[in-house]
Order: C-alpha cells, then sequence, then structure tokens
C-alpha cells in the first residue's frame, strides 16, 4: 500500500498519523504524567542521540518510570523513525507517558508505559531570526520550585511553560524567560540562556533550577574550547538587561541570538560577537557528526 504522510511510532509500531492514537485513559493525557526528548537529525543521523537518551533516562527515573526498552533499543527505534519516514533532517519527539489505567493518582493503576515516537522534516527557521535576533520578555510565571516539580526532569507536564508562553505571547516577544523562585533568572519556556558581559559567558547554574539542556552542555564545551571563560552563576534580571550579548540554546534553534529584552536593546541591538562565534562552532560540530 502506498503511504502518504508521515509514519509515528506507537507501542512498537509504525502507524500512519492519523492512526496514533494512545487512549483517554492514559495518564499522560489525564494528568500530563510522563516525559520526553526532543531531538534533531541532521543528515539522517540523530545529533547527540546518547545524551537525550541518558537524560530520558534520568527523567524516568525521577518520576518512577519503566521505560519498555533499553535504551539501545529505543535509540533503534528513533534510528527506525527516520528510516521509515526517509527523512534526513528532522524533528523527532519521544515520549513516554505512564499508560494506560483506570483513573486516579497511583501509578500502579497502569501496567504499562506507552512510548510515541514523532518525525517531521525538520523546517529551518527563517534565517532573518539568526541575522537579526530575537525579542525576549521576563514573564511573571514562576519556574516551578525543583522541591515542587523539578526542571530537571523533562516532563510533559508542562503547564508552568505554557503559562509563561501565554505571558510571553502577550507581551508580543519571541520566548518568555522565567525567574526563579527568589528571582534569579532561569530559563526559557522551551530554552536555556545565556548572555556575555565583559567577555564571559554566563548562564543559570543548575541550583536555580532549570532543566540541563544538551545544548547548553555542548555550547559551554565549545566556549571553553574557544577560550572564552564560562560562568554558571545564579542570575539577577538586572545583569540580564545590562548584558552586551545574549542568546537561547536548545536542540531545535541550536544558538539564537537575543536582541531584545522587555523592549530594550541588548547591548549594540544586534548579535554579538561572542554569540556568532558560538553560533559558528555550534554548526562546525555538527557537521563533524553528520
Ligand atoms: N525544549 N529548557 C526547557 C524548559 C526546555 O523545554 C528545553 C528544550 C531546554 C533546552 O534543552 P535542549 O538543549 O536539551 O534541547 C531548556 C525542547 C526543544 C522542546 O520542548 O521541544
Amino acid at each position: 500500500m502506498l503511504r502518504f504522510g508521515m509514519l509515528v511510532y506507537v507501542n512498537g509500531k509504525f502507524v500512519p498519523k492519523e492512526e496514533a492514537l494512545v487512549s483517554v485513559f492514559d495518564h499522560g493525557y489525564l494528568y500530563g504524567d510522563g516525559i520526553y526528548e526532543t531531538l534533531r537529525a541532521y543528515n539522517g543521523k540523530i545529533f547527540l542521540l546518547s545524551k537525550h537518551l541518558a537524560r530520558l533516562k534520568l527523567s524516568a527515573e525521577a518520576i518512577g518510570l519503566n521505560l519498555p526498552l533499553t535504551l539501545d533499543k529505543i535509540g533503534d527505534a528513533l534510528r527506525e523513525a527516520l528510516t521509515v519516514n526517509k527523512l534526513r533532517e528532522a524533528y523527532m519527539r519521544i515520549q513516554v507517558s505512564r499508560g494506560t489505567g483506570d483513573i486516579g493518582l497511583d501509578p500502579a493503576l497502569c501496567p504499562a508505559p506507552s512510548m510515541v515516537i514523532i518525525t517531521k522534516p525538520f523546517k529551518d527557521y527563517p534565517e532573518d531570526l539568526y541575522a537579526k535576533g530575537v525579542e525576549v520578555s521576563i514573564v511573571n510565571t514562576r519556574r516551578n520550585h525543583p522541591a515542587s516539580l523539578s526542571p530537571s526532569i523533562k516532563s510533559t507536564n508542562f503547564l508552568n511553560n505554557i503559562l509563561a508562553k501565554i505571558e510571553s505571547l502577550k507581551a508580543g516577544s519571541y520566548e518568555g524567560i522565567l525567574l526563579n523562585w527568589e528571582g534569579y533568572v532561569a530559563e526559557g519556556t522551551i530554552s536555556n540562556i545565556f548572555h556575555v558581559k565583559k567577555g564571559v559567558l554566563y548562564t543559570p547554574d543548575l541550583k536555580t533550577g532549570i532543566l540541563e539542556g544538551v545544548t547548553r552542555d555542548l555550547v559551554m564545551h565549545l566556549a571553553r574550547k574557544e577560550r572564552i571563560p564560562v560562568k554558571e552563576a545564579q542570575i539577577k534580571p538586572r545583569e540580564l538587561a545590562d548584558a552586551d550579548e545574549c542568546f537561547l540554546t536548545n536542540t531545535t534553534v541550536e544558538v539564537l541570538p537575543v536582541t531584545r529584552i522587555d523592549g530594550k536593546d541588548v547591548g549594540a541591538g544586534t548579535p554579538g560577537a561572542i554569540t556568532a562565534r558560538l553560533m559558528a562552532a555550534y554548526r562546525d560540530e555538527v557537521t563533524k557528526h553528520v
């Protein structure tokens, strides 16, 4: 049979996306009880796959979820998702939810987790975004307290981020930046944040209560290789506002310059020199691996 459209992996099978369904009794749907990873494939190869798998495992452990397959087998399923869909440049999302069970919070109600892999052709972000940079706004919604729902868990329970996103959309900005419970800069709704002051690269430390981004780790590594001093710290919103340069990172946008914060220019209002170096270093790293 000729198939058009994407095939989605659902619990061991690839099915047309119209048939890719999980139950309304899945606790992922009922309670946001699940975890996920977003990955990107370049030229048919999944970038930093082992890092994403390692984080998926950490997230699973943090919520007491048994992954349905070994990490190796999950890697195989991700690669197969690319092959069956004939994708080389791809966005990929793997999601594991608690599974189908009766109503009630007890995870034991769900005998088996549900695992889904969604892929789509990667649509390049407009070049303009990188050439001009984006505006971010600092939102009122605070990042979850780590003792409440740790931001280090890549959870599908996303209301904290969605409330921040709604605020940033109202403000007309590209990304909302959340502060932590103490008022320090934490992260974006789907990104980590960096800034440069007097040649030093700063990013919120893990104690702030953030997701340890795979891209964040790579960018810090690349910066050190470039002999750019890197400091993980507790960052005040004032320091961000006074930065010479600023950028966001995540798996899909890579390194994205921020040129305005809450209506005020960052530095000269154009992407900075260190940001440009790191954007180039990131692209080089991608080229080396694919
Ligand atoms: N988001 N912080 C948050 C809250 C995120 O959701 C993400 C990623 C990041 C960056 O992580 P990484 O560099 O590993 O992609 C930081 C992905 C892209 C998403 O939600 O689809």
